[in-house]
């Protein structure tokens, strides 16, 4: 049976949630294996409207099983009102529909709050983060003074971690002009919340491992995209996880044998919030025009997102370094009534071209897009539902791009609802 692994291949917001709720109706399993709930995933069923954040996207179908895996940092006070908002949508979320990993890092209030002084801080250090405590958790992780889902257990280990993690914070937080940690505070809020949180927790290396020789269908679903990437974005302008596709293995526990296919959610143009390069970015009408036809506000943030042309050269690296063997094309619906549409194929780099965007912080800035035009469609392709829907132009268009990515498509997406989707190849298949 095939695994699949969904990952952004852009700046995030790609469209993934929308892509991993669609296919989840072919997997038994959803498993989040990175990141946390700086994450903001959309799905629209039927009109009705989900927002998850820390949840996986296949936790609103019925009978399939969504796990957390140990790659992701959560916060467990978030997690609860996000079962509770869900909850009042309909949507059944128990310990025999969700996981969670017992090594999964807690993200605790005062890693939030060292992530919103630092950002405000000053200007150089300013990253342009969702402020959840997303950084400064993983910096704990591999610090080794995080307090993780099975501490939660005992309280005398309890007591011990958080003693370990105030030595860091406390001496950080003087630094920063921030009061001391109200030590006993956050112990009476961790003690209140462990029986709530503790029935979800299990060994998810060994129940997935379990399923995958049972022949279940494991549906990895990955959080931001490739250029958020801790090694492989644009640093320090990303995320503090990777978020490329051989992290699905590490951040629940499998080998990377387990992944059979790996689906890069692509967006027909680009977006990206919060700070850091971004070649193809236009601070124009066209800009303006895919904003807003695009909706392009932050579903965890509201932040307005920068929006560009596609970029294919990028696309190009984020598929090599995620390995990906089909993507899902979203939202070329928006791109509908343009006249003339640009394709990054490349940079110009101080008079040289190059087919890569360098690591240098500084030859990235430098660095112009070369374009190539292509004619627009002026009708309408939102819904559409198969390739005979789509005007012959919007066909070019995805055509190019598999051309200039060396990509194959395998999912269109035309609209935000579940079923507006063309699907050319199932990634599930065997
Ligand atoms: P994610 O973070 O990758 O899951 O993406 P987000 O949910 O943050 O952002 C994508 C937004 O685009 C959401 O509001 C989706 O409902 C919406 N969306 C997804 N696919 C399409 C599409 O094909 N067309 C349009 N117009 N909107 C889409
Ligand atoms: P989804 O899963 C878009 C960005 C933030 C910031 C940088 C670091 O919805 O695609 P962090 O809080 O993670 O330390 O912020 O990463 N960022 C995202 N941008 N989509 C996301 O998630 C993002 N998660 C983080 O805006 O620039
Ligand atoms: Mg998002």
């Amino acid at each position: 049976m095939a695994n699949v692994v969904v990952v952004g291949a852009q700046w995030g917001d790609e469209g993934k949630g929308k892509i991993v709720d669609w296919l989840s109706e072919r997997a038994d399993v959803i498993a989040r294996f990175q990141g946390g709930h700086n994450a903001g995933h959309t799905l629209v069923i039927d009109g009705t409207v989900y927002k998850l954040h820390a949840l996986p996207s296949g936790v609103v179908r019925a009978g399939k099983l969504s796990v957390i895996g140990n790659g992701v940092v959560l916060d467990p006070w978030h997690l609860l009102k996000e079962i509770e908002t869900l909850r009042a949508q309909g949507v059944e979320i128990t310990p025999e529909t969700l996981m969670v990993a017992e090594n999964t890092p807690l993200i605790l209030p005062f890693h939030g709050e060292l992530d919103r002084a630092r950002e405000n801080h000053n200007s150089v250090a300013k990253i342009g983060t969702t402020g959840r405590g997303i950084g400064p958790c993983y910096e704990d992780k591999v610090g080794r003074r995080v307090i993780r889902v099975a501490d939660l257990a005992d309280d005398a280990t309890l007591e011990l971690r958080l003693d370990r993690a105030l030595v860091h914070h406390d001496a950080l937080r003087r630094g920063l002009g921030l009061d001391p940690i109200d030590r006993d505070g956050v112990l009476q809020q961790l003690r209140e919340i462990a029986p709530k949180l503790l029935p979800y927790a299990k060994p998810v290396w060994k129940v997935l491992n379990e399923k995958r020789k049972a022949g279940k269908r494991i549906l990895f679903e990955g959080a931001q995209g490739a250029l958020l990437d801790i090694d492989f974005g644009t640093y320090p302008y990303v995320t503090s996880s990777n978020v490329i596709a051989g992290q699905a293995a590490t951040g629940v526990g499998m080998g990377p044998g387990a992944i059979d296919f790996v689906l890069g959610i692509v967006k027909a143009y680009t977006t990206r919030v919060g700070e850091g390069p971004f070649p193809t970015e236009l601070l124009d009408a066209d800009g303006e025009r895919l904003g807003t036809r695009g909706h392009e506000f932050g579903t965890t943030t509201g932040r307005k997102r920068r929006c560009g042309w596609f970029d294919a050269c990028l696309l190009r690296q984020t598929c090599a370094t995620s390995g990906v063997n089909g993507i899902a094309l979203t939202k070329l619906d928006v791109l509908d009534g343009f006249d003339v549409l640009k394709i990054c194929v490349g940079y110009d780099l101080d008079g040289e071209r190059l087919d890569y965007l360098p690591t240098a912080a500084d030859q990235q800035a430098r660095c112009t897009p070369i374009y190539e035009e292509i004619e627009g469609w002026s009708q309408s392709t939102e819904g559409a539902r198969s390739w005979a829907d789509l005007p012959a132009q919007a066909i070019k268009y995805v055509r190019r791009i598999e051309e200039l990515i060396d990509c194959p498509v395998a999912l269109v997406s035309t609209s935000p609802e579940r079923e507006d989707t063309i699907l050319v190849t199932d990634p599930f298949a065997d």
